[in-house]
């Protein structure tokens, strides 16, 4: 069989849709006909690695190969079809996207385990797993709640990519920000690097203003025009602290907490947004695109930190986090019959469900350009 050197990293990149599209989002709710509505895609950039996932794993990633990898670890032989055509640079998904083409996966050869944390169906873990397994990264995955007999997709998605499960009870769990666990963890594993839960952590920052970059671009180019109001889904806060590290002052980002967190959600997107990160330096780190760069916020974290341009929505948790009463349930069902593209109850629902609401309310100035960041997660609700 003929083989292509490729680079691993580039070429995962190649399987991702980059720049996101930006989407005309026209619904017939009392209140959308005064603004314009558009919904940046980043649930297309790839079928496992989608929404935010590979924005705040990216500039992790970058580091640990380069770090941890060294360049012929990261060249790999990689098979061709029969017409000559690399396998890996076709579709390599089933229709649900959950499936990785026979042949076209690597071995592990990263010697520096990555250890994360999440629930049962986590798209943070479904997404690194996969990353894990296309670069041969060794994962140990601590996840909350023993689903040894009963396995969910996301679960049995990650074992068949080889990735190390360790099965952790609610009170185990609740350690996996202390540093005493998070040491004995290491120091089992070593040499091993932890990944926060869903992928928060500074890294992150720089990968998710991206977005706010792309949207800007693709406004310029084909509505020249700029947006006033962004609104995404808010859990951990970092993927609002990237978005508001890459808005401009007359901009305003609306977080929808999908959990029971006033004061507490505020706190987790501060947490991000100490003085020394907001830096033209952190947001043009080697990953940020030249042209992107350019355009990097100037240093004024103060303003940022003050919630002079974000804030977080509280009235749209629905409970609090994955709980789906049935009007949520209801909204959501309708939606995916009705609109061109897929929300699920954790994440996208309560953001599409908040700004049906908000329309109808007002809350925003008639004339506004209003983006809206559909960040993924479907395979959640598989
Ligand atoms: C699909 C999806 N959307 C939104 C979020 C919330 O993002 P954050 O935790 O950065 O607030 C998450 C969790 O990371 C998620 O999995």
């Amino acid at each position: 069989m003929a083989t292509i050197p490729v680079n691993k990293l580039t070429a995962l990149e190649q399987t991702l849709t980059q720049p996101s599209p930006l989407e005309l989002f026209t619904p017939d709710w009392p209140g959308a006909e005064d603004v314009t509505i558009f919904v940046k895609r980043d649930d297309k950039i790839h079928p496992v690695v989608s929404g935010n996932k590979w924005r705040k794993l990216k500039q992790f990633i970058y580091e640990y190969a380069e770090q941890h990898l060294d360049g012929a670890e990261l060249e790999e032989e990689l098979p061709q079809n029969a017409e000559g055509g690399s396998l890996y640079a076709e579709s390599s998904f089933n229709a649900e996207g959950s499936l990785y083409a026979e042949g076209s996966s690597f071995t592990a050869k990263g010697s520096v385990r990555l250890i994360s944390f999440g629930g049962g169906f986590s798209n943070h873990l479904y997404a690194l797993g996969y990353v894990c397994h296309t670069l041969g990264i060794p994962l140990t995955a601590i996840i909350r709640g023993d689903y040894s007999a009963t396995p969910t997709p996301m679960i049995s998605d990650l074992i068949s990519w080889n990735v190390d499960i360790e099965y952790v009870d609610r009170i185990t769990y609740k350690k996996r920000d202390s540093a005493e666990y998070l040491n004995s963890l290491k120091e089992r594993f070593s040499p091993a690097i932890i990944i926060p839960e869903g992928g928060s952590q500074e890294q992150a920052i720089g990968g998710v203003a991206e977005l706010v970059y792309e949207i800007a671009e693709a406004l310029a180019a084909n509505h020249n025009t700029e947006f006033d109001t962004i609104v995404a889904p808010a859990a951990s806060g970092a993927t609002m602290a990237g978005i508001v590290s890459a808005l401009r002052p007359n901009q305003h980002a609306i977080g929808i907490g999908v959990l029971k967190g006033q004061d507490y959600l505020e706190s987790l997107v501060n947490q991000f947004l100490p003085a020394d990160l907001l830096t033209k330096e952190i947001l043009t780190k080697k990953l940020m695109p030249k042209e992107f760069a350019a355009k990097a916020p100037a240093n004024n974290d103060e303003e940022r930190k003050t919630n002079s341009n974000w804030h977080i929505n509280h009235e749209y948790h629905c409970g609090g986090y994955a709980k789906a009463p049935p009007y949520l349930k209801a909204f959501c069902e309708h939606f995916n019959d009705a609109m061109p593209f897929n929300i699920e109850p954790v994440y996208s629902g309560k953001v599409f469900f908040a700004l049906k609401d908000m329309l109808k309310k007002g809350t925003f100035k008639s004339g506004s350009k209003i983006i809206v960041l559909h960040t993924g997660g479907l395979q959640g609700a598989r």
